[in-house]
């Protein structure tokens, strides 16, 4: 099932640049910056209400966030929902036709399981999906 709207994320051309902003822009501080080196980007997240917002730089030529922002400019890159049952939902979509950009759930930014929905299954959206990990 889907819970919540988890977070937008957003790429972002520089980083440190974006978290200035964003920090004057709602008020608050980040309550967390974490590396993904696997992919090649940089993240900050702000807790907003209920919600979050994600900033991602790229930090490799190849990262996908530098790719995006190099090919569309900085902007929206995805929406993600939290679902109680990832491998569940996952299961669920792939029998509804949609291309699911991971096989499995791979570990994400801010303690998450994560699979990613093909945008050309979803109207241009990279939509992800997301499940807390138990400490
Ligand atoms: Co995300």
């Amino acid at each position: 099932m889907f819970t919540n709207l988890e977070h937008l994320g957003l790429a972002v051309q520089d980083l440190e640049a974006a978290t200035a902003l964003y920090t004057k822009l709602l008020g608050a501080e980040p309550y967390k910056r974490e590396a993904v080196e696997s992919e090649g980007v940089d993240t900050v997240f702000f807790q907003v209400g209920g919600s979050k917002i994600e900033l991602l730089g790229g930090t490799t030529e190849d990262s996908a966030i530098t790719k995006f922002v190099a090919r569309k400019g900085e902007g929206i890159h995805h929406v993600a929902f939290e679902v109680d049952d990832i491998r569940a939902e996952m299961q669920r979509l792939r029998q509804e036709g949609f291309v699911l950009l991971n096989e499995e759930p791979k570990r994400g930014a801010d303690n998450k399981l994560v699979c990613f929905v093909h945008p050309k299954s979803a109207h241009g959206v990279l939509v992800e999906l997301c499940q807390s990990i138990k400490e």
